[in-house]
């Protein structure tokens, strides 16, 4: 048997590159690649790109000239961009930089292989095409590994919301659902691999709409009940989702589905109503603030996380005030914000921009903030008990850390516990970025 080549792959962007990732890991497997930690020893570097905002996109260009020196030692390094910027910039990628001998974009990414072989004969290979084919058919029966115990499991792709800021619905494409059987059956063969708890992805995964196994479409919220039948797996999460779509049986899940976590990603990005409208969120401040309240009635102990922009075009210090007064009505165990990136091609970019000095400021004040309500909602955990699905070992001689529930990463002292095991913890102390607890 020839030796084995070897691939790099370096991830960035959000889950679902995550996912991406690890199938076109498996794709290459099936061309004989197996997977090593370091460029330096690869026969292919895979970069997988994001193109949310500028830095994310120009950090790429710079990891590319990085490589350089390792393509001067190994004539035979292939360099591929893969993800959002391979979407958004396609063979403009290989002008501007012509170390690059391969670009293939998020849809496209189950022809790895031929494209392989074209640069491996000493061509270049670009497909940025949105197939008719189903890449995740194409790319069924690799080679089955054992798997971590918390996976990721992309059931849409693709948005058709169009907010005013974004690049997703130009590098992703128009929304698409996977059918459910699909689904259930991949999540039957990860929990075969290991697999207890599964986050289902989507950028806006609760418009989910797939297929249903006896026609119709399901809800996001009948995909969940039906995983939930699944024996071993353990627990559901889903992200990201969008306010508009948070439909009622989705809700109720959350009040009576077991293992349906109580955590959610809803993004409001402004507390504005002027600018809400200006980013095309189609919700306003008020709406999402009862729509929080309804799913807290439903699932009072819901750690709830989001998404804010600061700096958006015309947005003013009023404006501004208005997002932190959402902030401390709605309360944030969990939050991710940016100062607003313009992006070419997408409506906000010709807009008057903010200043970027008062960018920064607003975007210090607002984390600010967020950080403690962050942290007071993780010190409130200490003396509780709570369900910790362990992922791996600790620093320390005999230390597991998982998560907990709500997300948060746990420690805890577990020398006779495995990865997968869940584990009832009471909550010792808070600290920096996780909770240290007891085994009970
Ligand atoms: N589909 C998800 C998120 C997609 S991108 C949703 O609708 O919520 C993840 C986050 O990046 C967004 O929620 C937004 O807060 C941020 N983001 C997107 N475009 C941006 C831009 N041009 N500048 C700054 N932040 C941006
Ligand atoms: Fe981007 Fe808006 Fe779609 Fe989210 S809902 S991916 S922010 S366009
Ligand atoms: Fe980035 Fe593409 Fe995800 S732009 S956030 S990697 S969908």
């Amino acid at each position: 048997m020839a030796e084995p080549k070897k691939l790099y792959i370096k991830t960035y962007g959000c889950q679902m590159n995550v996912y991406d990732s690890e199938r076109m890991a498996e794709a290459m497997g099936g061309a004989g690649y197996t997977e090593v930690a370091t460029p330096a020893e690869a026969d292919m570097i895979l970069l997988n790109t994001c193109h949310i905002r500028e830095k994310a996109a120009e950090k790429v260009y710079s990891e590319l000239g990085r490589f350089r020196g390792l393509k001067d030692a190994n004539p035979d390094l292939k360099i591929g961009v893969a993800g959002c910027v391979a979407q958004a910039e396609g063979a403009e990628i290989m002008r501007r930089q012509p170390l690059v001998d391969l670009v293939v974009g998020p849809q496209s990414y189950h022809r790895l292989p031929e494209m392989e072989a074209k640069v491996r004969a000493g061509g270049t290979a670009l497909d940025t095409d949105f197939p008719e084919e189903d890449k995740f058919e194409l790319l069924k029966s690799r080679p089955k590994a054992r798997r971590a115990p918390a996976a990721f499991l992309t059931v849409q792709e693709g948005c058709d919301k169009f907010c005013a800021f974004c690049v997703v619905p130009y590098t992703r494409g128009a929304e698409f659902s996977r059918p459910a059987q699909r689904i259930i059956d991949e999540a039957n063969d990860l929990v075969e691999r290991g697999v207890r708890e599964i986050t289902l992805l989507g950028q806006n995964v609760n418009a989910y709409h797939g297929a249903g196994p006896k026609g119709g479409d399901w809800t996001l919220a009948q995909l969940i009940w039906a995983l939930a039948e699944v024996d071993g797996l353990e627990r559901i999460r889903f992200t990201t989702s969008h306010p508009n779509d948070m439909a009622d049986d989705l809700i109720e899940a959350h009040r009576d589905c077991a293992k349906l976590m109580p955590y959610l990603h809803l993004p409001v990005q402004s507390g504005s109503d002027r600018i809400l409208k200006r980013m095309n969120r189609s919700h306003t401040a008020d709406s999402y603030i009862r729509l929080i309240e309804r799913i807290r009635a439903a699932r009072p102990d819901l750690l709830l996380s989001g998404d804010f922009i600061v700096g958006f075009p015309e947005e003013t210090e009023e404006d501004f005030r208005a997002t932190l007064q959402l902030i401390e009505e709605v309360r944030y165990g969990q939050a991710y914000s940016f100062k607003y990136s313009t992006r070419p091609g997408t409506p906000a970019a010709e807009r008057a921009q903010v200043d970027a000095d008062e960018a920064s400021d607003r975007l210090h004040r607002l984390q600010t903030l967020l950080t403690g309500q962050q942290r007071e909602i993780q010190e409130s955990m200490v003396g509780r008990e709570l369900d910790v699905l362990l992922e791996r070992a600790g620093r320390q001689p005999g230390q597991m850390v998982g998560k907990s529930q709500y997300l948060h990463a746990v420690h805890v002292t577990a020398p006779d516990a495995a990865p997968g095991d869940m584990v009832r913890v009471r909550v010792a102390e808070s600290v920096t970025n996780s909770l240290g607890g007891v085994l009970i």
